[in-house]
């Protein structure tokens, strides 16, 4: 019963049905939270073990004979450099080991280029007034604050199912050289879970940008993080822009926070020689070194890659269940009404779901006074703007199954009834 056939006196009906199951949810006096994409306790407890790893009895001493209990080594323990390279696909010498967090690395380059020149001789950031940054929509709502406080304008592209539409990209950048930078989140994107096609790689890796100082950044924050048995396959960045005579193009991130802990785990970057000096010289004003001994605790217990990705299968276990229900909740209540459309993605941590066009924060809003909250409307967009207001992004992984099924059940009632709402207006 697809809504778009229904006569307005059916339209009515339903709504009063709907509008009585949603008062039924009231009642229940829910409390729910999915506003973040947090991994949840079971996934927490899983990396536990990693807390007995490092005790007074292990050598603290890396491989190279250096005391990991002291000040030194800027750029990161090199075992931890070469097991990080691994996961983002790059050389361990083209990484820097940060702290705790990528997003923290993000915004210290950011800030870097605003204060120097990545290329010598361009003008730092700073001195652009009309600076612009690509943000890929919808997308990861910290990027779009990291730009939005150091003063850039922010073009919203619009994400196809292969990655951002590479023909509005090349096209911007070719043009304006005032726009300095894009944000990616090349597997499983936050929100739309899409990992960028081979072609869309290969064609950031060609780029041409007006800007010398053009600098794309890479965030792989769901390198490892399948939730489908066949993992999606992310081309290398980096090899492709060294292929394709782009070495300085891309600036790429990681971190384990959701891999051992959020907030606790250990972040990385990785970008070319002559932008890891300028990164450098500002690091070395920064700070002595980041915190080995976490690093060390995270080599003691992932070991090698493979110690990472046999972890990642128990998160998968954890997740598969939580985006099942998800996936089938939109399918059992929402398809055959034809308001809604969603992706169904392999890994990450977000679904995203576009309602009926104008309805987003209604939704968002009745869903809050039932108890159940989500990310705002808008989050996903620069700015908080969603120009059709339908965008919301739904975070399976905190929730435990039966409260995961209550919440969409919340969910798919409200954004029936503000469809209908909406159409009735219409
Ligand atoms: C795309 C993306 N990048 C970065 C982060 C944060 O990473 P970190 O904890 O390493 O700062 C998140 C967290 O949700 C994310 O979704």
């Amino acid at each position: 019963m697809s809504y778009s056939n229904l006569t307005k006196s059916e339209l009515t009906a339903e709504l009063a049905e709907l509008s009585q199951q949603y008062e039924g949810f009231v009642e229940k006096g829910l409390t729910l939270d999915m506003s973040r994409g947090k991994p949840c306790t079971e996934q927490l407890d899983i990396c536990l073990p990693m807390l007995d790893v490092l005790n007074s009895s292990v050598s603290c001493k890396s491989a190279n004979g250096f005391d990991l209990r002291n000040y030194g080594i800027l750029d990161g323990i090199p075992e931890c450099k070469a097991l990080m390279s691994q996961l983002i696909q790059v050389r361990p010498e083209q990484v820097m080991i940060g702290g705790n967090s990528s997003l923290n690395m993000m915004f210290d380059a950011i800030a870097c280029m605003m204060t120097t020149p990545i290329v010598e001789g361009a003008t730092p950031w700073f001195n652009v007034p009309d600076r612009k940054f690509l943000c890929p929509v919808p997308g990861y709502d910290r990027h779009f604050s990291v730009t939005g406080y150091f003063g850039f304008e922010m073009i919203p592209v619009p994400m196809t199912a292969e990655g951002p539409d590479m023909d509005i990209v090349e096209e911007l950048v070719k043009n304006d050289a005032s726009i300095k930078g894009i944000w990616c989140v090349p597997k499983y994107a936050n929100p739309t879970g899409i990992t960028y096609s081979d072609e869309t790689v290969r064609r950031f890796a060609c780029l041409q940008p007006a800007a010398k100082d053009f600098r794309i950044m890479w965030d792989d924050a769901y390198c490892v993080h399948d939730i489908a048995d066949e993992g999606d396959k992310l081309l290398s960045l980096m090899d492709e822009c060294e292929k394709a005579g782009n070495p300085d193009l891309p600036i790429i991130f990681c971190s384990t926070s959701k891999v051992s802990f959020p907030g606790s785990g250990v972040a990385a970057m990785a970008t070319s020689e002559n932008n890891m000096k300028v990164f450098k010289a500002r690091y070395t004003n920064q700070t002595i070194g980041f915190d080995k001994l976490n690093m060390l605790r995270h080599l003691l217990f992932f070991k090698d890659f493979d110690g990472i990705k046999a972890h990642m299968m128990k998160h998968k276990d954890i997740l598969k269940p939580r985006f099942e229900t998800v996936i089938s909740k939109f399918e059992e209540q929402l398809a055959s009404c034809e308001i809604a459309s969603w992706t169904n993605p392999r890994g990450g941590y977000f679904v995203s779901i576009n309602v009926y066009p104008g309805t987003a924060k209604a939704v968002v809003k009745m869903c809050k006074e039932a108890g159940l909250v989500l990310t705002p409307a808008g989050a996903t967009f620069p700015g908080g703007f969603d120009p059709e207001d339908s965008n919301i992004r739904i975070a399976p992984s905190y929730p435990p199954v039966e409260e995961l099924k209550m919440a969409m059940d919340v969910f798919c009632t409200c954004v029936r009834i503000c469809a209908i709402q909406k159409i009735l207006s219409e």
